[in-house]
């Protein structure tokens, strides 16, 4: 029996960048897709792309800020109503906050990422959970960043709440694994997508192309990561295949995590 087929996904923050990425990747295993977003411009052209690129898909999309908690736990009903189940979920939007220092950082900007990274994450596992442990199968990947296991200057709200992201996908997985779900996060290194695109722009309003060359060179790889790349890990732990893989928390850096000094 091909088991791949017809697997129920959701995707959030699937309009652009990472979740964009995974939901193609997806798309081209043929499983049905729930994709959320609160930017409906966005998402309505990324449904449109990938049921271009792959007719045969069901694309379902919701319109849904995760940070607004009656909001996750209706693109979850929404999803269970229209698929019957929930085989797996990336549980991917996050922003990343303006770049100031500690005694600096705006409150108001603090307490949005907090919402977002934190609490949106939370909400997608507290509804989603309890429908993949009904069926006693799920997959999940929370994503923190590099952020989320060390230190990163002028980023404080970004790293709390990823260092939340990791701890959250270790209680996940401690108490649900007995269920026959996985509960695994990712940490991505700097990959370029939209965010961060935005995030140069900040370091070198002039030349943000300088800023993201300078970055590179940092990394063992000297090259920044591409969404595509980090899809492939993301779709593996999705996968009955990574079974036995649960609680950890995966670096999708080049290796960048293991620098200490310059190389
Ligand atoms: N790109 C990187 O280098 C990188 C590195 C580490 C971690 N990450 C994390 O990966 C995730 C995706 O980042 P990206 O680079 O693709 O960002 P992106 O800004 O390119 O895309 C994020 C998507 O999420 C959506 N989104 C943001 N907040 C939302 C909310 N409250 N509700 C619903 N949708 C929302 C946006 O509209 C957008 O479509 C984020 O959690 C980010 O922190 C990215």
């Amino acid at each position: 029996m091909d088991t791949s087929k017809n697997k129920v996904f959701i995707i959030t923050g699937a309009a652009m960048g990472l979740g964009l990425a995974a939901a193609k990747e997806l798309a081209s295993k043929r499983f049905y897709l729930t994709l959320v977003d609160y930017n409906e411009k966005s998402l309505g052209e990324a449904k449109a792309a990938i049921s271009h690129e792959f007719p045969n898909v069901k694309i379902y999309t919701i319109v849904a800020d995760v940070s607004d908690e009656e909001a996750v736990k209706n693109y979850v009903e929404e999803t269970v109503k229209t698929f019957g189940r929930i085989d797996g979920f990336y549980n991917n939007a996050g922003i990343e906050g303006r770049q100031a220092g500690i005694a600096e950082y705006d409150i108001s900007v603090f307490k949005k990422v907090i919402d977002i990274n934190l609490m949106g994450v939370y909400y997608g596992l507290r509804y989603v959970l309890p429908v993949m442990k009904k069926q006693q199968y799920g997959r999940i990947v929370n994503v923190a960043s590099v952020g989320g296991i060390r230190g990163v200057l002028n980023q404080m709200p970004y790293v709390a709440s990823k260092h939340a992201v990791s701890g959250m996908t270790k209680n996940a997985a401690l108490k649900y694994g007995r269920y026959g779900i996985t509960t695994n996060a990712i940490a991505p290194g700097a990959i370029l997508t939209p965010m961060v695109a935005e995030a140069f722009k900040q370091v070198n309003p002039d030349n943000p192309k300088a800023a993201e060359t300078e970055y590179a060179q940092h990394n063992p790889t000297k090259r920044l990561g591409i969404p595509g790349e980090v899809a492939k890990v993301v779709a593996f732990l999705l996968s009955e295949d990574a079974s036995y893989v649960n609680g950890q928390t995966i670096a999708i850096d080049g290796g960048e995590s293991n620098i200490y000094g310059n190389v």
